[in-house]
This record gives C-alpha cells, structure tokens and sequence, in this order.
C-alpha cells in the first residue's frame, strides 16, 4: 500500500514510518517540524529513513500546504501530526487550534477529495479527562486545553464518517514511551536528568498511575487499526501493565544504577491522575496486544539515552 503518515519526524510517527516500510508498504512522510521541540532531534528520528527505497518525504505544514499532491494516488492516511503536551496548551491555544483542529480538517476535505480508502486518526486518552480508567464508553471530559483540540478532531472525524461514510478509524494512546520520546515528557526528562547527575521534579505526590505503552506495541495497534479497524470504530491502544510515575524512577534508577534525587512539585493544572487503558476492543476486534512490560521499555529507553549520548547525537 501506499501510505501517508502525517507527523513522520516526530517520536512515534517515525517509528510507524520504519515499522510500515519493514512490512513493505510505499510510505510518504509529511511534517512542518513544528519547534515545539529542536528540529534537530526530529532530523535524527528521520535519519533511517532518508535514502530508504520506499519512503518520501514532504516538509509541509498541514494548516496551509497544498496537500493534494501529497495524498493523491494514497490507499490510506495515518494522521499523527499535532501540537502534542498538555501545559503548552494552556498558553498557546492558537497553536493546538490550528495543528489539530483545522490541519486534521484540511486532511480530511484532500483525503476525501483524493478517495483515500483509509483513515486512521491518532487520538489520546486525554479526551477522557483526568481519570482515564476503562474502555471507550467512559465519559469524555477533557481537563486541558490539548484534550479538547484532540476530541475536536475526533468529532470532525466522526461527522465525517456519519454524513459521508468517510473510511476512518481512530485509536488513542496511552503515555507512549520508548526510544525518541518526546524530550517534554516525564521519562525522557528524568532519565536525562539522573544522567547528568541532576534532581528530578515529580509534580504531584507520585501515585499518579499510567497505561504506559511502549512505542513498538502503539504501533503496531496503529498498524492493526489501519488493516481491520471499523469504519467509525475508536480504539483504546493501551499497554499491559499500569504502573505509578515512583514505581517507573525506581525501575529507571535501577535501570541506570543510581539513587534519584526527587523535588516535588503542586500537581499542574489538567495533569491526568490515573490512565488505566481496558484494551478488550483493541484485543477482540484488531487482534491487538501490548508485549513489552514497562521493566523492560524503560531498558530499552535508557539504553537509548545513553546510546545517544555515547554518539554526541541530539
Ligand atoms: N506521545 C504520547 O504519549 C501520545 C499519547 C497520546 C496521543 N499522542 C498523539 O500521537 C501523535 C504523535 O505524538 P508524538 O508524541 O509522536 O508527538 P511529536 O511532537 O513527536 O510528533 C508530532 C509531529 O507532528 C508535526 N506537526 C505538528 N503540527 C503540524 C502541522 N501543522 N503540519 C505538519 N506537521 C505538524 C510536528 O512537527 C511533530 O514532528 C499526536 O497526534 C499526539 O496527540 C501521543
């Protein structure tokens, strides 16, 4: 197939775009390189990439690029780009508005306009709100700004899919973590920090939990959702086990062999406290099961850091 990945230069949007070239499909990568985080560190998530048979790619920013020559001749679109991180969002609506609200618009008119057999939306548990414990039925009660740009684009998605049996599927992850990790995020910024022999900030009292899931299983639940998702269908793409944000710095500070030094910090506005994804959609209907227990993603992701180091990499 040939399949557009929007966000390609981004944590997981490159790792899908290395997983679907590995499975033999023609890949076309699009980003804006949005400095939300250095340029730099994106270049290095496309690196394998570049020069690969079977992948193209369009630096083009979503909210104004001419997309149709992008999506034309595609059988499917995987949509990742957006202003990803919550507490951005409290200060910079403008930029969560337009990168996911209006670009996943624009995406869509080309994608229907282009007869783009299928769409796959990247979603978040964070449409769930602060308690983002059960299956999809829950209530959804976004608590920040990000949360509800990224249930916007569900809905546009959704309205789409009901007034024009628009081919799309979405899936929402839960804390995706692994190598590239986004540097914003809690375990990219402690495993640096104890690196660099440094405290690390804990915001809140530590037993909030999370439905970590590790970046090779999230995509492959993309990749299943994009071959056998209903039309209309929304998933929960989950890890296997929970775990609380203390338990993860001990298992990292085991991992690297040192006694973290923690600050702690008031719980910030629209944090989630508990994310426990019930994956029972996922499993029966795409087949989907995480198999990386977060013991053994966290190795990998300090392995990772430190690899990255060794090399003077970005
Ligand atoms: N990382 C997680 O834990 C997590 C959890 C839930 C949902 N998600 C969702 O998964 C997707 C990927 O997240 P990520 O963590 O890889 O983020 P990321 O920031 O690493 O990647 C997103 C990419 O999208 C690009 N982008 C943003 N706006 C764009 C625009 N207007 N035009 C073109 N490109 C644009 C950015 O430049 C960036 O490279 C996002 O949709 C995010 O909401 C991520």
């Amino acid at each position: 197939m040939r399949i557009v990945v929007t966000g390609a230069a981004g944590f997981i949007g490159s790792t899908l775009c290395e997983a679907l070239i590995d499975a033999g499909h023609e890949v076309v990568g699009v980003d804006a390189f949005i400095p939300y985080y250095p340029r730099e560190v994106k270049e290095m998530n496309l690196a394998n990439l570049r020069g690969t048979a079977g992948f193209r790619f369009h630096e083009m920013d979503l909210r104004t690029g001419e997309l149709e020559p992008c999506v034309e001749g595609a059988d499917a679109i995987i949509h990742e780009a957006a202003m990803a991180g919550l507490m951005r969002s409290w200060t910079d609506l403008e930029l969560y508005v337009s990168c996911n609200i209006l670009a996943t618009n624009r995406l869509i008119e080309a994608a229907m306009q282009a007869g783009v057999g299928r769409f796959v939306l990247a979603s978040t548990s964070s449409v769930y709100g602060r308690e983002a414990v059960g299956n999809e039925d829950r209530p959804l009660e976004p608590s920040s700004p990000y949360g509800i740009t990224k249930l916007a684009c569900e809905k546009l998605v959704l309205a789409h899919v009901a007034m024009s049996d628009f081919p799309a599927t979405i899936i929402r992850y839960f804390s995706i973590y692994g190598p590239r990790q986004r540097p914003d995020m809690a375990y990219h910024r402690f495993i640096e920090a104890m690196l660099d022999g440094q405290p690390i900030t804990v915001y809140g009292d530590g037993e909030q939990t999370r439905s970590n899931t590790y970046v090779s299983d999230a995509v492959r639940g993309t990749i299943l959702a994009l071959e056998r998702g209903e039309r209309g269908g929304i998933y929960n793409v989950g890890g296997g086990r929970t775990i609380s944000l203390n338990q993860a710095i001990e298992t990292i500070a085991g991992h690297l062999g040192v006694k973290p030094v923690i600050r702690t910090e008031p719980a910030r506005p629209g944090d989630q406290r508990h994310t426990s994804a019930d994956i029972s959609r996922a499993r029966a209907g795409l087949g989907y099961e995480p198999t990386t227990d977060p013991e053994d993603g966290l190795g990998m992701q300090v392995a990772w850091h430190v690899q990255r180091r060794e090399q003077g990499r970005p």
